[in-house]
This record gives C-alpha cells, structure tokens and sequence, in this order.
C-alpha cells in the first residue's frame, strides 16, 4: 500500500524526540502548577483558559502533568522569546504537531530541522514583500467577486463565508489555480483534521488513530481526502505543462542547494501546508473582526472613510502601501490578534536541558507558549479583555517587550504568510465596510479552540446597508 501522510514514519533525518518524563522520573524541583486530579478534564474542556488560570494562580512558569508526562507553561515575554527565537534550538515542535504530520506531512509547518530550512529558503521568493503587494489587485478582485451577490437585508454565514472567500485567495496567488469546485470538500476534511488534531495535546492519544473507532476513521480519511486534492492540483499543473512563477511552479522547479528536486509527495505536502495554513487562519481572524465591529459600530465609518482613501490609490505602485499603512485597519487587525489569535498556543519540546529567564527546564519537558495567554496579559495591556484598537496608536507596538505579541510566532518558525495574512486582512477589512454593515444575528460568537482559535458556529450575520 502506497505510503500517505497519515502512515509515514517519522523521517529518520529529524533530532530523535527525548523521553517524556514521567512525575516518578524527575529529578530536578518543578516550578508550581495545577495538580488537581481533575486537570486533564479542566485542560480539555477549555484549554487556553485553562493555561490562562495557571499563569494567573502559579506566575510566568509553571508545571503540570498530561497524560503522565510533565508539561511547562511558560509565559513571560522573556521566556517566549527564549523558546522561538534565542534559544529556539534547544527546542522541536511538540504535542499536536506530530499529529500534524498526519495530514500536513514534511511540509514547512510540520517540517524539523535539517529537512525545514531547506526547504523554507526554496518558498521565501512569493512570500517576499515586494512580491506580496503585487497580488493586492487580485486579492481584491476576488473579495468584490465573493461579496457581489450580498444584498442589504439578507443574511450571511459569516464564518465559511470567510473560509471560502480567503481559500480561493490563497488557490488563485500560489497556485494558479480555480479550485472553487473543491472548497465544500476541503472544508468538511479541514474540519475534521483540525478538530483531531488538536486532542493530540494529550500525549499518547495518537496511538489510537489506527483503532477501528468512526471517530478516528473519519479522522484518516479526512487526511487522505486532503491529500488528494492537493496530489489532484499539482497532476494537473504538470499535465499542462507551462512553466509559471507562481508557489506551485517554483516548488517544481526548484532545486536545493545540494542538486536535488523535491519530490512530488515533497510538493504534495508544501501544496497542502500552504492551502491549509494560508486560509482558515485569516478566515478565523476576519470572522472575529466583523464579530467585534457589530458589537462596536462607531467603527464603521471611519473605515469607509479609509478605505476611500486608500483605494483611490488603486493601480497605482503605491497602493499596497497605502494598505499596509491604513492605521484605523491595521489597529483594529491587531487588537482582533491579540484577543483572538488564531494560533493560540505554540507546543514545543525542550532536546536538551534548558534556562527561561534563568529558571531550568529538563530535557524532554513539553513547553508551552501561548499567544492567548501572553496577549491578555495586563502587565503589558490595559485591561487586556477590551477590545480597544486605540492602543496600538503610535509607537504602542514598538514599546512592548519582545515576546509579548507574537500572532505570527517568532524565530525561523515564524509564519511565511505573515506579511500575505496582513494584506488580504487590510483589503477584505476596508472594501466589506466601504460597502456594507454586518451585523450579528444572535450574539457574539462563543470560541471554539481546536487547532486554532475559532469562532464556534457559522456565525451568521445581518447585511445592511451603508447608510440604513
Ligand atoms: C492571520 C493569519 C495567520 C496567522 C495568525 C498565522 C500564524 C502562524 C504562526 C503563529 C505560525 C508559527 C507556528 C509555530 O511556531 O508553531 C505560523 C506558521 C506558518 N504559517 Fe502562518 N499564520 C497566518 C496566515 C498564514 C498565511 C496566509 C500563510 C500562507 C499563505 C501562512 C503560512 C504559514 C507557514 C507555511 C508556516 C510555517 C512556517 C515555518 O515553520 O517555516 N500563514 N503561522
């Protein structure tokens, strides 16, 4: 049987994982933490509130044990910087990612080291700044086209709204490609992978994916799913043989700096991680923008009146700067990033013993780092449970220590499509409140923590008009 994602060993080129430890194998004192007996039950019914109550009862380290095996909560600035970025190799991707794996294969957001950086140079090229501002006119054109059948009185499900709409964004700059026929299929897989994935946070519970259970079934065939979409794009760009610039053309082009080609599963995998990673996140993040703009109307108009501003300069070289630099939308994107970070936590595991702001953490620890913590922390912002874009005016941004907002992580793992996410967000932000006001139909939306931050529900909204 051909080898998939979901059956590959672990590639023989990664660090070995270190051995968990176990409450009976420690040696050295463990920060406080937790200890209830019911923990795991509090951890998986609401993990980042969890993590949040930990920081808040026990300070920026903590500890606890999951699944037998000791975890960290680390949660400083400080020490979120140490983990993604100064001391980032002292540390693999942990829980949850090899679970990832499953789905997403070697592609960059599961990838280690040596394997990652190779292939991280080989996709820089259509991520780079200058490169990105060429795809503002399209990133447009595809959002009037998503929005033209809106009509002021009827309803929308925001939530896939968004997912499709950033989806055919991503399926049409990278690839090249109208996969529209195949966003309802992809969605109900993505659904459910991510929904599995992240129950991995649980150590051990990934050797139950082969059980003949449905709920771990679906979780198989949801990943095999995804990969045959992703196989179907790329069969279909070499068939029609011309050679183009786009993601998909140069990861079949490309070659390392050794002389080698990636394979075609290799590109199998960066298609998938790229379709996947570039959609929902942003998908997530817009729904919550237009959730907390109902609940804020006053901040309607004065993004109309931006985007007036910016798109008179549509066409013009500069119009990517101009939407890079719209203030009213660029803090409102923030603040939405900070309350409602897609990526929510960042799992590591320490290969090697380790200091965060000089407290030792032991070889073989689970490390977690998590935006929604660190984000609400007061300490850094006012009282961090309001959504108030007025505190990234000025130099706000500028003045937080490193560590203390990191949406996009950090390090040589920091999000490729960082810089694509702020573009299409500024364009679908400004061009939906140049022509509409969205209204929620029934209350804000309650979040949905999987593998990433999600609003629960299809988060339907009213569509009224500019000036009802
Ligand atoms: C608002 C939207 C987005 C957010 C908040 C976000 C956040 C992140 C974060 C936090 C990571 C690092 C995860 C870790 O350290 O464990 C990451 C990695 C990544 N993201 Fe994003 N992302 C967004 C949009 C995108 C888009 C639009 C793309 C591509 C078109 C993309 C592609 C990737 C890739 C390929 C990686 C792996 C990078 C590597 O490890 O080298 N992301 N993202």
């Amino acid at each position: 049987m051909a080898t998939t994602p979901f059956t590959a060993p672990r590639p023989a080129e990664y660090a070995p994982i270190p051995k968990p430890l176990k409450r009976r194998t420690v040696k050295s004192e463990i920060p406080p933490g937790p200890r209830s007996p019911l923990l795991t039950l509090q951890f998986q019914k609401d993990t980042p509130g969890f993590l949040r109550s930990a920081r808040d009862q026990f300070g920026d380290l903590t500890s606890f044990f999951l699944g037998g095996q000791l975890f960290y909560g680390a949660f400083a600035p400080e020490m979120v910087h140490e983990v993604t970025v100064s001391k980032q190799h002292s540390f693999i991707k942990g829980v949850g990612f090899e679970r990832m794996r499953k789905v997403l294969g070697t592609g960059l957001l599961t990838n280690e080291e040596p394997i990652h950086l190779r292939h991280r140079r080989l996709m820089q090229s259509p991520f780079h700044i200058s490169k990105i501002s060429s795809y503002a006119e399209t990133m447009l054109a595809l959002t009037d086209k998503h929005i033209s059948n809106w009509r002021a009185g009827s309803d929308v499900e925001l939530g896939p709204e968004m997912m499709s709409l950033t989806f055919d964004i991503v399926a049409e700059i990278l690839f090249g490609t109208d996969i529209s026929e195949d966003t309802e299929r992809v969605q109900k897989s993505m659904h459910i992978a991510i929904d599995r994935i992240e129950r991995t946070m649980l150590p051990g519970l990934d050797r139950m994916d082969s059980w003949p259970i449905p709920y771990f079934r679906k979780f198989q065939s949801a990943a095999d799913d995804l990969n045959q979409v992703a196989s179907r794009i790329i069969r279909e760009r070499i068939k029609d043989g011309i050679k183009r610039d786009d993601l998909l053309g140069i990861l079949l082009e490309a070659t390392t700096p050794e002389g080698e080609r990636l394979s075609e599963s290799e590109v199998c995998d960066e298609t998938l991680t790229l379709i996947l990673s570039g959609h929902e996140t942003t998908a997530n993040v817009l729904t919550w923008v237009f959730s907390y703009l109902s609940e804020n109307p006053k901040y309607w108009d004065q993004l109309a009146t931006e985007a007036e501003t910016v798109f008179a300069h549509r066409g013009a070289e500069d119009f990517a700067a101009k939407l890079f630099a719209a203030p009213l939308t660029a803090a409102i994107f923030n603040e939405v990033l900070r309350l409602c970070p897609p990526v929510w936590v960042a799992p590591r595991r320490a290969l090697e013993d380790v200091e965060l702001a000089g407290r030792f953490v032991p070889k073989g620890a689970h490390v977690l780092v998590s935006q929604y913590v660190t984000h609400r922390d007061s300490r850094y912002f006012k009282d961090p449970d309001e959504f108030r874009p007025e505190r990234w005016s000025g130099d706000f941004e500028k003045s937080l220590p490193k560590g203390a907002f990191f949406p996009f992580g950090a390090g040589t793992r920091k999000c490729l499509g960082d810089q694509f996410a702020l573009l299409e967000g500024r364009i679908i932000i400004l061009e939906i409140a140049r022509r509409f006001r969205l209204q929620l139909k029934s209350g804000f939306p309650k979040a949905q923590p999987r593998a990433t931050y999600r609003p629960k529900g299809s988060v339907p909204m009213r569509v009224n008009a500019v000036r009802s």
